[in-house]
């Protein structure tokens, strides 16, 4: 990587600087002049949203924005270059680039593209606007500010509500001086080992504000207890807990995680069930592997989920008019914490106590929060080829309309978690009214499994009789030679949205599976067992392979994915809810529905 951009700057050495075209002022933003005192009483004053770029806090990156701009302050500890960029997978191809430094006083920022693993080139047009910058000995602070959808599509990218991956780097000494009028300079040397990239939901709504001293704000915590984690790559675990005994309503109203120092990879998710009224689950010390035939069978009545956390996410604050409800006889007296670890090195001895700490009141807000979890089912029958850049499940959820008829009103979905495992790419939901969709619940088109975050839907998304929602899921599986299946350890798949919504209805779950003898025809099987890896009875000349065995050896391309894709999705698949519906009925899939046209959409202020 040194070598090509050595000689990127070789070939351009003599060219860029005669080609010295668009005066300096224009390339660059440059603002002078900055008090130098009080910058750091004031560093960071109006922003909503931070990070650490790096894991030794050296570069710091505040951020606010509203619905047109975006406005960044980064902290670098250099005396150098700094550069932030917007990357569409988390390497520098393709990248919209922000560089920027501080030379005698005064600021600079430019904007660049970064074609490939070598020096990012400035952009025809600079859309990025320097708000201010400094030096103080140790650190380089800038402030500047860019659109949000960006005018010159070709080179900017846009920020969007996805997870952004977000790219970082820096030097310790300034862009080449020589060079700084030149048409494709100020040239920047190479970054070396500074540089990284992270995952961030840039435009995750503010969460609402609470003040988790107030005296009318109680807290209880559901944690593993010092749990003896397997040497395996995935655990689940599970435990169950009673919840405090109250006397009246309350309300959760936040949620966070408690995550044992040096856990934080290993602790990877976790979800709450509730566990069926009245009744007392046997209590286990230290608890049990989940879904183990010794775990007790009482805990399989645990479905209905309270909660979800997962790895990166910082925990939720529910809207202020809503809150989940405990202590009515409606609510759960126990619940099961079943903790996912995530253990791939096979370490053995770690001890883990990590959880989630949960915030409740006795004032209680005016709306009982549900949550619902849509999506395709997790078993074996949910099968995605391999070597394929791109395929996409989809799951419907077709038992929503006899609850909406018992609640007896719409329901309003205020918060989403998209969930898919390491092969997932983007998640989202479609709201569908008489096949014409109408708004997403819960959408990532760059959906990152390190990030999981409960992210706010603002404004609210109302769902009401008839109306369909469909989850689809998005899989690239590029670097796999074997069939990937659904279930629920990190190598298989998932394809769900958690979703949560108020006023409160009795459906927790809605699915829709898929059928392995809906699917074996594409292979040329017409009868296959039910249990993965699914044997193989008809036809005779094939009854000594499993139809798995049959996907893996089938010559997968992207087209044979995508012809394998249009097949599934024309099969008929069978819903499953919870509570239980138990007449197992195929159904044919709906269309997909009507999409509005959003080439026809011009970006305000272009
Ligand atoms: C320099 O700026 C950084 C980043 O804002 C700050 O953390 C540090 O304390 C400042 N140092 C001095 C000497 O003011
Ligand atoms: C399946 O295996 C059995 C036992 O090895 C063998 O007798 C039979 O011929 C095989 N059938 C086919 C179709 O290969």
């Amino acid at each position: 990587m040194r070598g090509a951009y050595t000689l990127f700057l070789l070939l351009c050495g003599s060219t860029c600087l005669l080609a010295s075209v668009i005066p300096k002022e224009e390339i660059l933003g440059a603002v002078r002049d900055f008090q130098q005192s009080g910058h750091a009483a004031d560093a960071g004053l109006d922003f909503t949203h931070q990070a650490s770029l790096d894991e030794h806090g050296r570069f710091h990156l505040l951020w606010k924005f509203d619905s047109e701009t975006i406005t960044f302050e980064a902290h670098v500890q250099t005396t150098g270059y700094i550069g932030l960029g917007f990357s569409p997978n988390g390497g520098m191809t393709g990248s919209d680039v922000i560089i920027g430094w501080v030379k005698d006083g005064q600021a600079f920022i430019t904007d660049r593209f970064a074609e490939g693993y070598f020096e990012p080139r400035l952009d025809a047009h600079q859309d990025v606007e320097l708000l201010s910058g400094y030096e103080n000995g140790t650190h380089t602070v800038l402030r500047f500010r860019r659109k949000l959808r960006p005018c010159d599509t070709a080179e900017d990218r846009e920020i969007t509500e996805d997870t952004q991956r977000v790219i970082w780097s820096f030097n310790d000494l300034d862009p080449l001086e020589n060079s700084l009028a030149g048409q494709n300079g100020p040239h920047v040397l190479y970054h070396g080992s500074n540089r990284g990239s992270k995952s961030i939901i840039l435009l995750q709504k503010n969460p609402p504000t609470l003040d988790i001293q107030d005296s009318n704000i109680l807290s209880f915590e559901l944690t593993s207890s010092n749990v003896l984690v397997p040497a395996k790559e995935t655990t689940y675990w599970c435990n169950t807990v009673r919840l405090p005994i109250l006397d009246r309503k309350h309300h959760i109203v936040k949620i966070e995680p408690i995550i044992q120092p040096g856990h934080e990879a290993l602790f990877h998710h976790a979800v709450v069930y509730q566990c069926k009224l009245g009744q007392v689950p046997p209590m286990l010390d230290g608890g049990h592997e989940c879904y183990h035939p010794n775990m007790p069978e009482e805990w399989n009545h645990c479905k209905s989920i309270m909660t979800a956390w997962a790895i990166g996410g910082k925990g939720f604050t529910y809207p202020n008019h809503v809150g989940f409800s405990l202590g009515t006889d409606d609510d759960p007296d126990y619940v099961m914490l079943e903790m996912h670890y995530d253990n791939p090195d096979r370490i053995s001895g770690q001890r883990d106590s990590s959880g989630l700490r949960f915030y409740y009141t006795p004032i209680v807000r005016m709306y009982d929060a549900g949550i619902l979890d849509i999506g395709v089912n997790s078993y074996a029958t949910h099968v995605i080829p391999p070597r394929a850049e791109s395929f996409d499940s989809t799951g419907f959820c077709f038992g929503l309309d006899p609850y909406l008829q018992e609640l007896g009103s719409p329901i309003k979905v205020f918060a989403s978690m998209p969930h898919a495992h390491l092969a997932g790419t983007a998640v989202r939901t479609k709201l569908v009214r008489n096949g014409v969709f109408q708004s997403y619940v819960g959408r990532d088109e760059t959906y990152d499994f390190d990030l999981q975050e409960i992210r706010l839907l603002d404004p609210e998304v109302m769902v009401q009789e008839g109306d369909q929602l469909i989850t689809e899921c998005t899989y690239k599986t590029t670097d796999r030679t074997q069939a990937t299946i659904g279930g629920l350890s990190s190598r298989e798949e998932m394809c769900i949205n958690f979703i949560q919504y108020y006023p409160r209805m009795k459906l927790t779950r809605c699915y829709s599976g898929l059928d392995i003898n809906q699917q074996a025809p594409f292979f040329g099987v017409y009868y296959a067992g039910w249990e993965y890896p699914f044997p193989i009875y008809y036809p005779d000349s094939m009854v000594n392979q499993t139809l798995i065995d049959v996907i893996n050896q089938h010559p997968w391309t992207n087209e044979e994915a995508e012809r394998f894709e249009q097949y599934v999705r024309n099969t008929q698949v069978f819903s499953y809810t919870v509570p239980e519906v138990n007449d197992y009925q195929l159904i044919d899939q709906p269309a997909d529905p009507t999409m509005p046209n959003d080439n026809s959409v011009s970006i305000p202020g272009c």
